[in-house]
């Protein structure tokens, strides 16, 4: 940790410390810590100051850089190991190399702007700088391969819970869109490097539309951001603080209990169940009612004639006479 990463580990969001901690915890007089606070203050840092009482940390300037985030990281492991890159090509494939080198469980890669973001089925990730976050988590869980899919849906929990602490009320559409007014607010893309029997790394890559104002022609109708549905901006580094600690939360939860309290938590916050919807899984389009979740992440279609379809993998689209 640098001099202004213990600065900032040592103020609070919530309560006043005093300047004599501050001064007493980092070895330097009460003098430099005001100082210090003044440095930090050029950067952006918003930092109140209170006769008797101290300095109190109200809020972040938008960058993401390590101290920035650690100023307000909970997490006891993800995100300790922190990558902030301006521009890359992908995030995922950042973090996909770094976790070949040998990154721990828990580091993360952000980038301000994506030239190739990418989604799912091949899909393109609207990625403009300094706008939004885009975040890949290397995770290990000790798990057998094919126990990893329920995994996708905890970082859609994450998504959903980070977005419900910024007032935003946040709908998952399966298998993992996250979407407002029914328009994309974010997305998930995991990928694995895994053997047939031993996992070596998960690549867990969120894209979040935090201070988009305007998108292209195309993507207008169908995607929104945070500073659209809540009029105002978030600091990055906030939310991604945020997510960081909700998807901890969760892939710890899911290790230690399994899928079933996964799929619950993604349930409470799907509005699609009881809903007639179409859904299209390469050539194949079936049509019926989505009835549930499997705790694999798999989704229980009811279809006319009565049978019950589990479907691993697909696009689901509402109909539009049940929306
Ligand atoms: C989707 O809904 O199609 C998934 C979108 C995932 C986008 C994120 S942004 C961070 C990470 N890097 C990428 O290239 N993609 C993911």
């Amino acid at each position: 940790m640098d001099s202004d990463e213990r600065l900032l580990a040592l103020l609070r969001a919530d309560e006043f410390v005093s300047g004599e901690a501050i001064a007493g915890a980092l070895g330097i007089s009460r003098a430099a810590v005001a100082k210090r606070v003044g440095e930090l203050r050029k950067r952006g840092f918003d930092i109140a100051a209170a006769p008797r009482r101290g300095y109190r940390l109200d809020a972040l300037p938008d960058a993401l850089s390590a101290d920035v985030v650690a100023a307000r990281l909970t997490t006891a492991w993800l995100g300790r190991a922190w990558r902030h890159l301006a521009r890359v090509e992908s995030t995922n494939d950042e973090a996909a190399t770094w976790a070949r080198a040998g990154a721990p469980a828990g580091a993360v890669v952000v980038a301000d702007e994506q030239t190739l973001g990418r989604g799912r089925l091949g899909r393109r990730w609207h990625s403009p700088p300094g706008a939004s976050l885009y975040l890949s988590a290397v995770l290990r869980p000790p798990l057998a391969p094919h126990r990893v899919p329920p995994l996708t849906l905890a970082a859609g929990v994450a998504v959903a819970e980070a977005l419900v602490q910024f007032d935003v009320a946040p709908a998952l559409k399966w298998p993992n869109d996250v979407l407002v007014d029914g328009k994309k607010i974010a997305g998930i893309l995991t990928e694995m490097s895994a053997d047939l029997d031993r996992v070596h790394h998960v690549v867990s890559g969120i894209g979040v539309n935090l201070n988009v104002r305007a998108f292209p022609e195309e993507l207008a109708a169908i995607a929104t951001s945070v500073a659209i549905v809540r009029g105002t901006t978030v600091a990055r580094a906030e939310f991604a603080a945020a997510l960081c600690a909700r998807l901890e939360h969760w892939h710890d939860r899911f290790v230690a209990d399994g899928a079933a309290p996964v799929a619950a938590a993604w349930r409470q916050h799907a509005r699609f169940f009881g809903k007639r919807v179409q859904v299209t899984a390469g050539r194949d389009r079936m049509e019926g009612v989505a009835e549930d979740l499997d705790e694999d992440g798999a989704l229980r279609l009811r279809l006319d004639d009565g049978r019950t379809l589990r479907v691993v993998a697909g696009e689901l689209a509402i109909a539009a006479d049940a929306t």
